[in-house]
């Protein structure tokens, strides 16, 4: 059972950035497990709250909005609504699932800053960042694009580089560019409010490494290797002009750090949720007997065991985690789950594919939950698990008790005559398992928890397998009411037991075998169903995966697989090293297009006349696929006009055009600033 000394429970997902729709890996590693331990802490009577919400504000939402051309506000509504909209279809059941833009959020985390801003919980520092002097910008070191100093790659981000990972500062770039000028950043000073970690090394070692030696190794393992690694003051301000704005004098114009604000996120959801039900959300929050619990993901670690903790004790009033039941990664056939190379089974996709088969999904993820190491979720597995688990013991057990005491009792529950033997240890052994899985539960164990249930169906069908009824029913139907009572109990408790893991099929054999009004520990007792009660028909609860569907699925993956390749190899490949004697040896000039029409008998030819400020001449250029004659016409280009002249379908061009190829090769113009004039050379 759950500890007996905590009376409250609140229990928190990582709040989801909005600006992705969410995939297996989420669910697998967070969204899932945390619903399981919240549906069982309800199935046992405790008062919980369950957290979820968006997280709205910080650099990778800006980013995806510029990307896409379009607002932050416009990403975080589309996809705050996708999120939810999933977790709802999953079962997640959230008592709420707010977003960190709303008016409530932003009051309270500005509070809570401003409060430990009074206190003298941070320092302010001043220090050089760079910035974009075009834009009037600080850069976000993800704003900042230049040259890997380890592998040359030159479309390495500020923080990392994408071509080999290495992790990188943005002063580590060779030829840093600014990312929304294109210009290269200047150094500039600002000033930032930073939370002194460093002083909080003996709170966080007591904390962690003494009072919560309970903790998963992976979780602290990770910890420690943070403390040990020496804390380091971090700054919890942005300059950055999307997210909650600095309540502090001199501090106009700047944000603050996204992870400062979203894990408050948890308690401004917790006060919406309890205005609405009249609760006391400081219960939640600030009492002693409630256990604290974050679900999240190892990327997270740092930030909910490490910060936040120290962020809680600063101000005080707070309770801390009491446990981080943290995931590692979940792979998708073999490969890291990209969003940005589509190589992730979507939750939405799943849904449309798969209808009616969220258990399914919820069932595979948690038997291969990446508890304690980075986990594989392939297809074929998935059907595995389908049709040999859940079909073949679970499915075949439920639907074989129910059917036949249709076929031999009308669809009464029958009676007892007298237990044997076998009957005797079949119940006995079915009382052990509330205790078993809820100690499981408790430890944060969910594979090893459903692991168990599913040997509850075993023991179902074992027991079938034994008494072999429908043998009987000619010889000595007395005995078989008995049998079928004996299963019809286990079926109840499976079912009750069910429901934390499985809540859609908990429904599907409530309806079959009415049990809504157990609890977790009357599932185990050997008279739950009384004798002489109806039940509703049998229906299907799991149905066959064909190799069909799972084909359909991996080519699909392979389809994405290839798209990725062909997009890599379109990625120009470096050319090497020429003289600056080389490079000027090119006349390149700015030209303006004077005519433009179509070649005659060719469907990819342009025929231009340019004014390249030198003279006027003819260029005939390949780009009849993705430029009208029409929008080229005035525009400005850049010519190379010392090209040796050559005869393209019987016209001599004088030159060259300069195209930009994009990975999925579409074309684009090299075009200079309107400003530049026609002639003018560049170097
Ligand atoms: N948005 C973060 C992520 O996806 C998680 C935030 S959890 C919270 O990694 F604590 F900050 F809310
Ligand atoms: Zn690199």
């Amino acid at each position: 059972m759950a500890e007996k000394n905590f009376k409250r429970y609140t229990v928190t997902a990582a709040l989801p950035y909005a600006n992705g729709p969410l995939h297996i890996g989420h669910l697998a590693g967070v969204y899932v497990p945390s619903d399981i331990y919240v549906r069982y802490l309800r199935a046992v009577g405790k008062d919980v709250a369950f957290i979820g919400g968006s997280d709205e504000h910080g650099v990778a939402i800006t980013l995806k909005a510029r990307k896409e051309g379009k607002t932050p506000q416009q990403i975080i509504d589309h996809y705050h609504e996708m999120i939810k909209n999933s977790f709802e279809s999953f079962g997640i059941s959230f008592d709420i699932y707010s977003r960190t833009s709303s008016p409530q959020h932003h009051q309270t985390a500005a509070d809570y800053f401003k409060k430990l801003y009074e206190k003298g919980a941070f320092e302010a520092h001043v220090s050089e960042q760079f910035y974009d002097n075009k834009e009037h910008q600080f850069l976000a070191d993800r704003y900042i694009k230049g040259t890997c100093p380890t592998c040359s790659f030159d479309g390495a981000y500020g923080d990392q580089c994408e071509n080999c990972g290495s992790t990188l500062s943005p002063t580590e770039l060779i030829n840093p560019k600014s990312m929304l000028s294109g210009e290269v950043p200047i150094m500039k000073e600002t000033k930032h409010w930073y939370f002194p970690l460093d002083r909080y090394e003996d709170f966080l070692k007591q904390y962690i490494l003494e009072d919560h030696k309970e903790w998963k190794t992976n979780v602290s393992g990770q910890c420690k290797s943070w403390i040990d690694g020496g804390l380091k003051p971090r700054p919890m301000t942005r300059d950055l002009d999307w997210g909650i704005k600095v309540p502090v004098k001199g501090a106009e114009g700047k944000v603050l750090y996204v992870w400062f604000d979203a894990p408050i996120g948890y308690i401004s959801a917790t006060q919406e949720w309890a205005q609405a039900t009249g609760k006391n959300w400081e219960d939640y929050w600030k009492k002693e007997d409630t256990k604290l619990v974050h679900f999240i993901g190892k990327d997270n670690i740092v930030f909910h065991c490490i910060i936040f903790p120290s962020i809680l004790k600063a101000e005080g009033s707070y309770i801390l985690p009491d446990n981080v039941p943290a995931n590692e990664f979940l792979n998708l056939e073999g490969n890291k789950i990209s969003t940005s190379r589509n190589w992730a089974v979507w939750l939405h996709e799943y849904l449309i594919e798969f209808p009616e088969q969220q258990d399914v999904l919820r069932y595979v993820l948690t038997a291969n939950a990446p508890e304690t190491k980075d986990n594989d979720f392939t297809w074929k597995d998935f059907q595995i698990r389908n049709n040999s688990e859940l079909v073949a013991i679970y499915g075949n057990f439920i639907n074989r008790a129910v059917v036949l005491t249709h076929k031999f009792f009308g669809g009464k529950v029958p009676d007892i005559t007298s237990y044997e033997q076998v009957d005797l240890d079949a119940l006995a052994n079915l009382e052990i398992f509330p205790q078993r899985i809820a100690h499981s539960l408790d430890q944060f164990k969910f594979r090893e928890a459903l692991g168990y249930l599913m040997d509850l169906a075993r023991l179902g069908n074992k027991y079938l397998a034994e008494t072999e009824p429908w043998k009987l029913i000619k010889t000595t139907p007395e005995r078989v009411g008995t049998i079928m009572n004996v299963s019809l109990q286990i079926a109840a408790s499976l079912g009750v037991l069910s429901r934390p893991f499985l809540p859609f099929t908990y429904e599907k054999l409530n309806q079959m075998i009415n049990m809504d009004h157990l609890n977790w520990t009357d599932a185990g007792k050997p008279s739950n169903l009384q004798g002489g009660t109806s039940i509703g028909e049998g229906r299907l609860l799991f149905e066959k995966v064909e190799d069909d569907v799972i084909e359909k699925q991996i080519q699909k993956l392979m389809n994405t697989k290839k798209d990725n390749s062909i997009e890599e190899q379109l990625i120009a490949p470096s050319k090497p090293m020429i003289s600056y004697e080389d490079f000027s040896k090119m006349d390149l000039r700015v030209g303006q297009v004077l005519t433009a029409e179509p070649v005659l008998k060719s469907n990819k030819l342009l025929k231009f006349t340019v004014d390249t400020g030198i003279d006027k001449r003819t260029i005939v250029s390949g780009i009849a696929k993705h430029f009208t004659p029409e929008e080229m016409i005035g525009k400005k280009v850049m010519v190379l006009v010392n090209l040796a002249p050559r005869m393209i379908m019987g016209i001599e061009s004088q030159g060259m055009l300069l195209f930009a190829e994009n990975k999925e090769g579409s074309l684009k113009a090299v075009v200079p600033d309107a400003a530049a004039s026609n002639g003018a050379g560049i170097s």
